[in-house]
């Protein structure tokens, strides 16, 4: 099965990021993830939150190894993945990715020929990027194809979402984001998210694009899941989130890598190294 991108060389890497904490990221990314297999499409997740990366937490698997001991050169990274049940593939960064900016070339040499094997096996790699303006967040962020960026009806979310964005527009350039609007209690409410948004960008940022992405609706049953060490997908695949989630996942399925976007996997992590000088 190959990916939308079409080239076994080109895997999508899609950061999905939040300006505030605790909005659904690692949720959403690992929903998704499972989304997108049922779909056919060979998913990655790397787990790249340096704060608190819980991935693993949320699957119920346990990894030995994390992205420290590839870039120690220790491991190769089919070695440090680790599948789900689902067939979804975590890639868990530890505390690995903190230091991305004080690598010497050889750790550097070590993480580019291992994420160049990735082709192999993802047709789409999703990147829990963490919250925030940090700037292992921006990195990331500056060196994926696609953004996904998650918010709530919360004001503080909403505004640090916008600030976010204005950072990545202002110091890497990104302009176009494609927003998820999570736990709210209707489609109407996440427009209204969307509009507010969108309105400010409009008139302060210019000349970037906020797509209206989709919606995943307060859920019980996902926070039920959670305490049961489940994924809702797994506990309430008819829930009202998983059923949106499973519209998001056609939505990332279907829609094509931007043009201009160079989606070679091995560039991936050379655009981190370039971000972070
Ligand atoms: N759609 C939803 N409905 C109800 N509760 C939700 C929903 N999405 C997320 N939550 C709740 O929010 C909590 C935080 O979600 P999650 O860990 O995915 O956020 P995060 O953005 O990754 O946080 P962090 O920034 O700390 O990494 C979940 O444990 C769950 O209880
Ligand atoms: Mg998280």
């Amino acid at each position: 099965m190959k990916g939308t991108s079409g080239d076994r060389s080109t895997p999508r890497v899609i950061a999905v990021t939040s300006g505030k904490g605790g909005v659904g990221k690692s949720h959403c990314v690992g929903s998704l993830a499972i989304a997108l297999t049922k779909l056919g499409k060979r998913v990655v997740i790397m787990d790249a939150d340096v704060g608190l990366a819980n991935i693993d937490i949320l699957f119920n698997v346990r990894p030995r190894y994390n992205i420290g001991h590839i870039i120690s050169g220790e491991k190769e990274l089919k070695e440090v993945m680790v599948t789900t049940k689902h067939g979804v593939k975590i890639i868990p960064g530890g505390s690995g990715f903190a230091n991305l900016t004080q690598l010497s070339d050889g750790e550097k040499l070590n993480l580019l020929s291992e994420f160049e094997t990735l082709a192999d096996v993802a047709d789409i790699v999703l990147v829990d990027t963490g919250a925030g303006i940090s700037s292992n967040v921006l990195y990331f962020n500056a060196a994926s194809d696609e953004n996904i960026v998650i918010a709530t009806r919360e004001p503080t979310s909403i505004t640090d979402a916008y600030a976010l964005m204005k950072v990545l527009a202002r110091d890497y350039g990104i302009r176009y984001f494609k927003l998820v609007i999570n736990m709210v209690n209707s489609e109407k409410e996440a427009k209204s998210v969307y509009a507010s948004l969108g309105g400010a960008m409009d008139r302060f940022l210019g000349n970037v694009v906020l797509e209206y992405y989709g919606y995943i609706p307060y859920d019980p049953q996902l926070q039920k899941a959670v305490l049961k060490r489940s994924t809702v997908f797994d506990y309430a695949p008819e829930s009202p989130s998983a059923t949106r989630i499973g519209a998001l996942a056609i939505k990332v399925a279907e829609s094509k890598i931007r043009p201009g976007s160079d989606g070679n996997i091995k560039f991936f992590m050379k655009r981190i190294f370039d971000a972070a000088r």
